[in-house]
């Protein structure tokens, strides 16, 4: 009997040893095993020859590299829940398919938007540094106050996956759960996390002490949080980001902050990765904001478990099956 020919799969950062173990088994694996992030020529050439190209977040495959995939690129597996480096319609218009890897990440995103939360109410940036730095004077009852958090009212833009597991971790900390959303969450989890629903963004905004962005970033998402909408929030108010930085106007969010029109800001992602605006890392320096580099699911556990489901996405495909993982088109 004629064996299959394995796919050719391009993969273009380097992946846990366990995974890419597990691809050279399964696949021509061309693996990037130097991690050098591929330049947009390079990326070319792999949708040339590749069957499966499986990109990351830092990897912009929009229509002009979908534009050269070759006859035998059938799928882009991303390694990575969020798919705004692809050009989805480009590429389901040339009848590629795309996964993502939803599900795996949700825990450890969640769990870093508290930490975030929790850095820059109480000052954790700051205060790392007091001791190695030697300047810590001792004790005293005003030194370096933060704030509460129990208590407080926090407002998630997105009530998806990560937004409610963030709900469920926010609740047990005692914070009170709003939620801005295309649509309800059923009413069993509402009722669970006693969260209330806004259909207005502004109006949530304009109430809340603390704002987590947890929505995908799509065309619609774009600057959500524009100059108009970061002005409608209080002055006391923080916001945390650990979806896309493209959600946030980061220019004005780094201006209100220097203005005292918003008390600070944690941040995992910002709009133009890996560069950060300066301004935003001279806040950091003193203390209002505090900067993190796009560490939301960076586990050991969570990047195998996205290795797997890229790996699981692959073989579906390749036996003729639906991925479980497709990006629809409903989901753009
Ligand atoms: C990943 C992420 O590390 O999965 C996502 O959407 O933002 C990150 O946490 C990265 O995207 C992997 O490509």
């Amino acid at each position: 009997m004629q064996q299959k020919r394995r796919p050719l799969v391009v993969v273009t950062r380097r992946l846990p040893d366990a995974i890419e173990t597990r691809m050279r088994e399964l696949f021509d694996a061309r693996l990037n095993l130097e991690d050098r992030p591929m330049q947009p020529a390079d990326l070319v050439e792999a949708v040339k020859s590749a069957d499966v190209l499986v990109p990351t977040v830092t990897d912009e495959i929009d229509a002009s590299v979908v534009a050269e995939a070759g006859p035998n690129l059938k799928l882009i597996a991303n390694f990575g829940n969020g798919f705004d480096n692809i050009d989805v319609p480009a590429a389901l218009a040339r009848g590629i398919t795309v996964t993502n890897t939803p599900g795996v990440l949700t825990a450890d995103t969640a769990d870093m938007t508290m930490a975030l939360i929790l850095a820059v109410s109480r000052r954790l940036a700051e205060g790392v540094r007091i001791i190695p730095e030697d300047d810590w004077r001792g004790w005293s009852p005003t030194f370096m106050l933060g704030h509460r958090i129990t208590g407080k009212r926090l407002g998630i833009v997105g009530m998806g996956r990560i937004g409610q597991a963030l709900a469920r971790r926010a609740k047990a900390f005692g914070l009170s759960i709003h939620y801005h959303n295309r649509r309800h969450v059923a009413p069993k989890i509402e009722a669970e996390l006693e969260a209330t629903y806004w259909d207005s963004l502004d109006q949530m905004l304009a109430r809340m002490d603390i704002v987590s962005v947890n929505c995908p970033h799509t065309p619609a998402t774009y600057h959500l949080l524009s100059a108009r909408r970061l002005k409608l929030m209080k002055p006391e108010a923080i916001i945390v980001n650990t979806a896309r930085g493209e959600i946030i106007d980061e220019t004005v969010l780094a201006r209100l902050i220097e203005a005292g029109d918003l008390a600070g800001a944690g941040l995992d992602v910002f709009e133009h990765e890996p560069a950060v605006n300066p301004r935003l890392i001279k806040l950091a320096r003193q203390g209002k904001v505090v900067l993190l580099p796009h560490l939301g699911s960076n586990t050991h556990e969570g990047r195998v478990d996205m290795g797997e489901k890229v790996i699981v996405n692959i073989r579906a495909f390749m036996d003729g099956h639906k991925p479980p993982d497709r990006v629809l088109p409903s989901m753009l």
